[in-house]
C-alpha cells in the first residue's frame, strides 16, 4: 500500500505547472526590465508556455500578437517558432516595445510601433495561424475584424479572463459580455482554462 501511495505522490508532483522547462533565454532579462519599470500588465509564464506549445503546432506559420508589452509572451512565442515562421507583434508604447525589440532581435519577427485600432483596420496582408490578442483592440474592441484575420484551423488566444488586481472598474462586466459573445458564435470552438490568469483557447472553424 505504501508503495502505491508513493506512486500517486510522484505522479502529482510531475504535474506541478509552475515549474517550467524550455524558458526562453532572454526571459529573465526581459522580466528584470519589466520589474524595473513597474509594468504590471505582463503575461505570466503559464500563458507563455501554452503559447510556445501552440505556436510549435504551426510550422511555417504566421503569428500575430496584439500588445507586445515588454516582450515576455513574445519571447515564448519566438521559442516555439520554426525557421520559416513569421511573427508580427504590435505595441503603441515605444518604451515597452524598445525593451522587447532590443532583447529579442530576430529576423523572423516584425516589431511594429502602432496603434492596434489603426493597425487592425488597415492590415491587408495574409491571415494568421495564431493570434494572441493581449490588448483592448483585437479583444474587447474590433473582435470581428481580428477573428477575420485568423485562418480556418487557426488559434485565437486570450488571457486575463479571471479577475485580476489591475482590472479597472467595470472591466468584469466587459469580460462577461465578451465570453457570452464568444460562446454564442458558430464559427469557433473554444475551451476556457480556469488556470493562469484565465485563458480561452479558440479555434476558428469557418
Ligand atoms: C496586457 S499588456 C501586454 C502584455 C504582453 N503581451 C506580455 O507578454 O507581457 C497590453 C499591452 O497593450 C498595449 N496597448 C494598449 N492599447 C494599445 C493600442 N491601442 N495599440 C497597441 N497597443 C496597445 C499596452 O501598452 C500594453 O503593453
Amino acid at each position: 500500500m505504501q508503495c502505491g501511495r508513493n506512486k500517486i505522490e510522484v505522479k502529482l508532483e510531475m504535474m506541478i505547472d509552475n515549474i517550467f522547462s524550455g524558458i526562453p533565454v532572454q526571459y529573465e532579462n526581459i522580466a528584470e526590465a519589466t520589474k524595473a519599470i513597474a509594468f504590471n500588465m505582463a503575461s505570466d509564464m503559464q500563458t507563455g508556455s501554452l503559447l510556445k506549445t501552440l505556436v510549435a503546432s504551426k510550422p511555417s506559420g504566421r503569428i500575430l500578437e496584439l500588445g507586445t508589452g515588454t516582450g515576455l509572451a513574445t519571447s515564448w512565442i519566438i521559442a516555439g517558432m520554426d525557421d520559416k515562421t513569421n511573427f508580427i507583434t504590435i505595441e503603441n508604447n515605444e518604451l515597452l516595445l524598445d525593451i522587447a525589440r532590443n532583447a529579442l532581435k530576430d529576423a523572423r519577427v516584425e516589431f511594429v510601433l502602432a496603434d492596434g485600432y489603426e493597425w487592425i483596420q488597415s492590415y491587408s496582408g495574409q491571415t494568421f495561424d495564431l493570434v494572441f490578442a493581449d490588448a483592448m483592440p483585437g479583444k474587447y474592441d474590433l473582435f470581428e475584424e481580428t477573428i477575420g484575420l485568423v485562418k480556418v484551423g487557426g488559434f485565437y488566444i486570450i488571457d486575463d479572463m479571471i479577475p485580476q488586481p489591475n482590472w479597472p472598474g467595470g472591466h468584469a462586466d466587459k469580460v462577461e459580455r465578451f465570453i457570452v459573445e464568444l460562446e454564442n458564435r458558430n464559427d469557433i470552438i473554444l475551451t476556457k482554462l480556469n488556470w493562469s490568469t484565465g485563458i480561452i483557447v479558440v479555434t476558428k472553424i469557418k
